[in-house]
């Protein structure tokens, strides 16, 4: 009878249990509680207009034009309205990474990496690209290019679509989720596309904002360029050295250790906001700085995948994060990729502070 009993017991408490566990599923997939997923959806604008293709030509010489644009390390505020009219056109122009050292690049506004674009949750964005490559003689042919968005919900089949050398293209988007995100060419070989450095950043801004005030911002681009030296002295794109993932030149926005030699500026005591993004296309990146601790991460740069006192974000290709720290006193902070043969490919910079009394002298 006892037995019985206690039998009876222990599947009173199993379909209990199983009841128990079923539910906790349940409000786990619902998004624990119903709001977080779905709340930060809840403005979503899906659909757009039909990107459109035609032999335009632009009526500026400007490679790139528009409010929300701006040239890493510098992050323009986000203009204030809701719509952005934003060109970025492709050209294949040469840039010069280090001392005697130049390639033949493809680019986003003949910039490497192309500007950065900044807006903020629930804009619109109205974006149009010539692709230029059949302006410039070069030792690059005129070769299709396109541009894939990171940042945006649409059909890829339609707005990442290849633009022919000397054609435009026109398409809109809503920036749905706040974050850091990468843009990119999307021709094949997308390795090739992204090595020539057609490569960039969106930051979509929180529709309220970040919780944080912070006193100044940079945004930090992390590449890899592969590159090999012909007899004549010349630098060529390599993609061998890609495709075995032996990279030249590890940079944050294009050229290695350039913020050794010209370093970021904070004040002691501020609060830093670096964006950062990892383009790859094929390291990861181990982001740390020297000398304090990252008080807020938000991975992928939404304020709701929040980590706190982080000593590195790791991010991989096409990772994003919003890092914040304060200048803890005056000093040298140095930041790095801490994968340190990344570090000696040039993945290192600096932000100086010093004290008013110092900087006064
Ligand atoms: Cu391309
Ligand atoms: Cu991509």
């Amino acid at each position: 009878m006892l037995f019985y009993q206690i039998k009876r017991l222990k599947i009173v408490i199993i379909a209990v249990a199983s009841v128990g566990l079923l539910l906790g599923i349940s409000w786990l997939v619902s998004g624990c509680g119903g709001e977080g997923k779905t709340e930060s959806l809840k403005d979503a604008v899906y659909g757009s207009p039909e990107a459109q293709i035609s032999m335009e030509k632009p009526t500026t010489s400007e490679l790139y034009s528009g409010a929300a644009l701006s040239i890493a390390p510098e992050v323009n505020p986000v203009p204030n309205a809701r719509v952005h009219e934003v060109r970025l056109d492709v050209v294949h122009n040469e840039i010069q990474v280090a001392d005697g050292v130049k390639f033949m690049a493809w680019t986003y506004g003949g910039t490497l990496p192309g500007p950065v674009l900044h807006v903020r949750q629930g804009d619109r964005v109205r974006f149009t690209m010539t692709n230029r490559s059949d302006q410039t003689v070069t030792i690059s042919p005129p070769t299709p290019h396109s541009i894939d968005f990171h940042a945006a919900m649409v059909n890829p089949a339609d707005k990442y679509r290849e633009v022919i050398p000397g054609a435009t293209i026109k398409f809109e988007w809503v920036a749905n989720y706040p974050g850091v995100y990468m843009y990119h060419c999307g021709s094949p070989a997308i390795l090739q596309h992204m090595i020539y450095g057609m490569v960039g950043m969106t930051i979509v801004e929180p529709k309220d904002g970040y919780p944080t005030k912070v006193d100044r911002e940079y945004a930090l681009i992390q590449n890899e360029l592969y590159l090999t030296k012909m007899k004549t002295g010349q630098y060529l794109v390599d993609m061998e050295a890609a495709k075995q993932k032996r990279a030249t030149y590890v940079t944050f926005n294009g050229i290695p250790k350039q913020y050794v030699q010209k370093p970021l500026e904070a004040k002691p005591g501020e609060r830093v906001r670096l964006y950062v993004l990892n383009v790859g296309p094929n390291g990861t990146s181990s982001f740390h700085v020297v000398g304090t601790l990252f008080d807020r991460v938000w991975l992928d740069g939404n304020p709701q995948n929040e980590e706190r006192g982080l000593q590195t974000v790791l991010l991989g290709s096409s990772n994003g994060a919003v890092v914040e720290f304060v200048i803890p006193e005056a000093g040298t902070y140095t930041f790095v990729d801490h994968e340190f043969a990344d570090v000696e490919l040039g993945a290192v910079g600096q932000i100086v502070a010093k004290s008013e009394a110092v900087a006064s002298k």
